[in-house]
């Protein structure tokens, strides 16, 4: 039976380790302040947002709460991003995702300076990513590579098989387990003989978008298996894109869902945030 990677433990390990940082931080007189922009009032994205506001709240961290109405227009948004990029104070700026249709995220993200960048999406930050320079690194993957780490798994060497290819998980993903130096293989909806590839994964990371879709089928045995994926099904029941029950009884070990890869994500952007100020005063 595959050990439970715990994400809850760790993630609290993560944030109290930034709490310990920012209580010293503020012994120097330095005080760490994210931005926090969300325009429109999307459910799920308030949700986050709040989650993000208690975690700065929790680890010591100001944080400025920007609640834009669904209309705002994109040269507001882009004003107010310039705004908050020339603020001295302000050390991270994050604009919750995805914002309204007449907005081009794509131009709001290059926005950002890539000195507060903190969710790490600016084009900037994967380049640095891609050829080892310091910048930030998307909250998710970096999150998993932390869960590797603290439980003792060996990623030297190893072949990672990554399902997805996006740009907030997928494709930074495989560029830090190069960076740890394993074989990676990327896979996607395109892929011919799925299976035939999982199958060969030491390390399995799904982040497929559907809901069960990998079971024991497509995993090695003592195979590690990582799960992005977060649905509710028919009981109103989280799940992961990996179906737990069947893929315990063949992986070493398995992150559970919730309690897995969901609550590092918030846990790294503490860090990052954390981090911002040492990157900040390299100039
Ligand atoms: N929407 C879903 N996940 C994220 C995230 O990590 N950052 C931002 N900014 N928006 C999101």
């Amino acid at each position: 039976m595959a050990e439970l990677i715990d994400g809850k433990m760790i993630s609290t390990l993560i944030k109290d380790e930034c709490k310990e940082k920012v209580a010293e931080y503020k012994k120097q007189g330095i005080s760490i302040c994210l931005a926090v922009i969300q325009v429109g009032n999307d459910p799920a994205s308030s949700v986050y947002v709040n989650n993000k506001k208690k975690a700065c709240a929790y680890i010591g961290i100001d944080s400025l709460s920007y609640e834009l109405p669904e209309e705002t227009t994109q040269e507001e948004l882009l004003a107010l991003i310039e705004e908050l990029n020339q603020k001295k104070e302000v050390n991270g700026i994050l604009v919750q995702l995805p914002v309204p249709k007449h907005i081009d995220e794509k131009t709001i993200i290059n926005a950002i300076s890539p000195k507060k960048d903190v969710d790490g999406f600016h084009p900037q930050s994967v380049g640095s990513l891609c050829i080892g320079q310091p910048g930030f690194v998307s909250c998710t993957p970096a999150g998993i590579i932390e869960l590797l780490k603290r439980t003792n798994v060996d990623i030297s060497g190893k072949h990672c098989v990554v399902i997805g290819r996006s740009n907030i998980v997928g494709k930074p993903m495989a560029l830090l387990m190069l960076r740890e130096n394993a074989t990676v293989t990327v896979t996607h909806s395109k892929t011919k003989n799925l299976k035939e590839i999982t199958k060969q994964a030491d390390i399995l990371i799904v982040a497929i978008g559907k809901p069960k879709f990998v079971n024991s089928s497509y995993v090695k045995d003592g195979a590690v298996v990582i799960d992005v994926g977060i649905h509710r099904n028919e009981d109103n029941k989280l799940c992961g894109d990996v179906d737990f029950e069947s893929v315990k009884t063949i992986a070493s070990a398995i992150t559970p869902v919730p309690g897995g890869v969901g609550p590092m994500t918030i846990a790294m952007l503490m860090k990052n945030c954390v981090d911002s100020v040492s990157l900040q005063q390299e100039n």
